[in-house]
């Protein structure tokens, strides 16, 4: 497995998260993995995984987004590596165990959850010493230059202020994070921080017309500004990758 492998799976959108992902399997070396998707949904990180190998396990409460999670599976002939499991957050240890996995996915979950700092304790404890978990979040400061650049000049003053970083109340969006805010309640469950990444840092601000026909460019350019400030700061998402040690 190299990181170069998983770097290529899926679009400008994603590549960042993958490339992540790949170099932390690519460090972990050639055996199968035990892979915990919390709030998985329907399996777009948890198939190409499954297909890579790992055996993941998917904890979702939606019940659609299961069972089209297990057709994907299916079409792609890994079903018998993926479990789909109806839970929350909040039941993930008794659906999975303490110290079970070796990398955790938390990909656009914390930002629904009733209490974050809880489900962040919650993901730690299933992770085994020296496992991973890939955590993907909304940014803040994406959201108030959204608004601001569409001439929503007060919803860009709300969301710099609001704790949770919501516009109003039509944002659809239930809580943004600061990189700050995320960083601190990664280490306060006990995990080390090995990398913050900005995700999507100008897939959102380029016409779709270019996003379409920019072939590997667009994904090119994201992969090189998702680490460096300012750029990966104002990105659509923030990323981090931490380690139980
Ligand atoms: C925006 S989707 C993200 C799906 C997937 N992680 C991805 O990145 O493509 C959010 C998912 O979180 C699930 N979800 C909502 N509340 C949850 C909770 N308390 N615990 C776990 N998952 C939850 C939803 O059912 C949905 O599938």
């Amino acid at each position: 497995m190299s990181a170069e492998s998983l770097g290529s799976v899926g679009s400008a959108r994603t590549a960042v998260v993958w490339s992540v992902l790949g170099a932390e399997l690519a460090r972990r070396g050639a055996g199968q993995l035990d892979i915990v998707d919390v709030g998985g949904g329907t399996g777009g990180f948890a198939v190409p995984l499954a297909e890579r190998g790992h055996t993941v396990t998917v904890v979702d409460p939606s019940p659609d987004a299961l069972a089209t999670l297990g057709r994907r599976a299916l079409a792609a002939g890994v079903a018998a590596r993926i479990r789909a499991v109806q839970g929350d957050s909040d039941t993930l240890l008794d659906v999975v165990g303490a110290a079970s996995a070796d990398l955790v996915l938390g990909h656009s979950v914390l930002e629904v959850v009733e209490d974050p700092a809880r489900t962040l304790t919650g993901l730690a404890a299933v992770l085994r010493p020296t496992g991973a978990l890939s955590l993907l979040v909304a940014n803040r400061a994406a959201a108030v230059l959204a608004r601001a650049l569409g001439g929503h000049l007060a919803d860009a003053q709300r969301a710099l202020h609001d704790p949770d970083g919501r516009w109003g109340d039509a944002d659809g969006a239930a809580r943004r994070f600061d990189a700050d805010r995320l960083l601190d309640l990664v280490t306060a469950v006990g995990l080390r921080v090995e990398g913050l990444h900005g995700v999507r840092v100008v897939g959102d601000l380029v016409p779709g017309s270019v996003a379409d026909s920019s072939g590997d460019a667009l994904r090119t350019l994201e992969l090189a500004l998702s680490a460096m400030p300012p750029y990966r700061d104002i990105a659509s998402q923030l990323h981090v990758l931490a380690r139980r040690m």
